[in-house]
């Protein structure tokens, strides 16, 4: 202990101040000075080299060391301490576990991950065994719209089963994103009437993602898991032209054309 004659702060009291300041000095800067919030995983970094370095400093000297653990050795060993090392010893563990229990909470915020709904498409893909190239992939069906629109109706009606067999229970029946299932995801499913969506894209954009699904998505999509199944495992490459028919054909939207 000290031989000065004054009463020093305790190490360990010193050692908390330096972590605890440290610790409101980041959140200070960067709140108050940078003007926002300082990601946790970024705090978390910070303080472990902050606790590692004070650990380090504190303990340098062996006498130093001692001090520091001292008020410890005494809690546990020091019978005068009794009471208090009850207190101690039945405080922590209860309070380690309201942290987990209260950890464990689920959280419903969204993350803060910006996600791109419509990522740049990969210029090739493969699909079905092959290479595709996206700018020169066509629906074959599209032609018969103009050529022959009664085959062109039963293709969309063939369409339309593809779709209400697999593809209703997360877009909807109604195509607006509101399927049974569409509660329980996120990222939600896409609501086809919506303009933001197929309106805005090219058939073969929609071919690729229909065909590899969420994890057909480049990184910046996909910070969140995309459920969209990889439908090339499920569905035959035609049945997926003709399901583009569909969706189309239903929203009353025409598809995106390269010009
Ligand atoms: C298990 C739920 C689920 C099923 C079943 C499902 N989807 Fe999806 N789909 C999603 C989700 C979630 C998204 C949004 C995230 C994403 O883009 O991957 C999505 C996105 C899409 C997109 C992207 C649209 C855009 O604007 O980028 C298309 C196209 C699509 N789905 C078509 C289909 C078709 C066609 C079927 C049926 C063959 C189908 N989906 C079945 C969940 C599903």
């Amino acid at each position: 202990m000290s031989t000065d004659g004054k009463r020093r702060v305790p190490r360990l009291l010193l050692l908390a101040l330096v972590v605890f300041g440290a610790y409101f000095g980041f959140v200070l800067v960067f709140d108050v000075l940078l003007g926002h919030l300082i990601p946790k995983s970024l705090l978390t970094m910070y303080m472990v080299f902050v606790v590692a370095g004070a650990l380090m400093a504190f303990t340098f000297t062996e006498d130093g060391a001692r001090e520091l653990v001292a008020p410890i050795k005494a809690l546990v060993e020091d019978p005068r301490r009794k009471i208090a090392r009850n207190v101690v010893f039945t405080a922590l563990p209860l309070l380690a576990g309201y942290y987990a229990y209260a950890s464990l909470q689920p959280s419903y915020e969204a993350p803060v991950e910006l996600r791109s709904i419509h990522p740049a498409p990969p210029a090739r893909f493969k699909a079905f065994g092959k290479s595709h190239e996206l700018q020169k992939l066509e629906n074959p069906y599209r032609k018969f719209e103009k050529e022959d629109p009664a085959k062109f109706r039963a293709l969309v009606r063939e369409g339309g089963e593809v779709y209400i067999r697999n593809c209703q229970y997360c877009h909807g029946d109604k195509l607006d994103g509101k399927g049974p299932y569409a509660a329980g995801l996120n990222p939600t499913p896409l609501n086809f009437q919506d303009v933001g969506t197929i309106a805005q894209l090219q058939e073969s954009f929609v071919f690729w993602r229909i065909s590899t699904g969420g994890p057909g998505l480049p990184k910046e999509a996909a910070p969140w898991i995309s459920s969209m199944p990889v439908w090339q495992d499920f569905l035959t490459e035609d049945e997926i032209w003709k399901v583009i028919l569909f969706l189309y054909d239903y929203t009353g939207r025409a598809p995106r054309s390269w010009e």
